[in-house]
């Protein structure tokens, strides 16, 4: 067997031993964003530890779990705390709790995180539905032989982030009063910040925000058949755009400035994403 699935079987077993939670949706939440837990109706969790192969989080303000309980009437599972590349692990493993939370049952992939600002239109404390991704920066999940059981070779990538489920959370934000930018998200390998005329450059590419995250994640889950969505948190203006220089503890407080707005809006738009599957 692939040795990339057979590690993941193994992450499935483990979990399969620890819950039966059902979750429709799977959600993973950016730094700063983790405490949407809160605001869920938790009825499990499981710590990334207890999970032998599982690759954690070594970043301050993530915390390492998986979160099972219900957002409103839906049955989700959440990431307190995701895995980076720039944390040391293969981009294969990056992607591993993303295809894990396909296998618990999850059929659709939310995906959020901080982001800087590249579009000059942009302001911190903005929220940007990401409608494309620009990954040719950071290797893709999918390098090494290819596993069958999850997906094809050559994945088609044209609509990465669901046009269906685009539509409908600009409806909830809308209905929520919660203003949404647009855009094109570009990820980095990180851990270091990005230089002017790095940024400059990426703005000319046609990125709107950058950030060290999500695309691989969303290139697994299309590989293996998820429908996906995602919001960025511009917590900060991308270097350059801004005067100051960049800083983690920036993008912590502005994320946790708009934590509750945030909320709201992932919440009412789990809420109508559900909706429109049972209707
Ligand atoms: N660059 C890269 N990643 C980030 C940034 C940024 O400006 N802000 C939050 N994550």
């Amino acid at each position: 067997m692939n040795e990339v699935y057979e590690k993941l079987m193994k992450c499935y077993e483990a979990v399969e031993k620890k819950t039966s939670f059902k979750p429709e949706l799977a959600l993973i939440l950016g730094s700063g964003l983790g405490d949407f837990c809160d605001t869920m109706d938790v009825k499990e969790t499981l710590s990334y530890s207890e999970i032998p192969g599982f690759p954690t989080s070594t970043v301050a303000g993530h915390k390492g779990q998986f979160v099972f309980g219900y957002s409103g009437e839906v049955p989700i599972v959440a990431m307190q705390g995701r895995v980076h590349y720039y944390e040391g692990y293969s981009v294969q493993d990056v992607v591993l709790p993303t295809r894990l939370m396909k296998l618990m049952g999850a059929k659709t992939l939310f995906l959020t995180n901080a982001a800087g600002g590249i579009n000059p239109s942009f302001h911190a404390g903005d929220f940007m539905l990401i409608c494309d991704h620009i990954s040719s920066l950071v290797p893709s999940p999918l390098i090494g032989a290819n596993i069958e059981e999850l997906g094809t070779r050559f994945p088609d990538m044209s609509e990465v982030y669901s046009r269906r489920l685009r539509t409908i959370i600009e409806n909830s934000a809308a209905a929520e009063g919660v203003p949404l930018q647009r855009g094109v998200y570009i990820q980095t390998t990180g851990p270091n910040y990005e230089t002017p005329a790095e940024i400059r450059a990426y703005g000319r590419l046609g990125a709107d925000a950058v950030g060290m995250s999500t695309a691989v994640e969303a290139i697994a889950a299309r590989h293996c058949g998820m429908e996906i969505c995602g919001i960025s948190c511009i917590s900060n203006l991308a270097a350059g755009i801004s005067s100051n220089p960049l800083s983690h503890k920036e993008v912590q407080e502005t994320a946790d400035r708009v934590a509750p707005l945030f909320k709201k809006l992932v919440k009412r738009a789990i809420n109508d994403i559900s909706k429109s599957s049972q209707a």
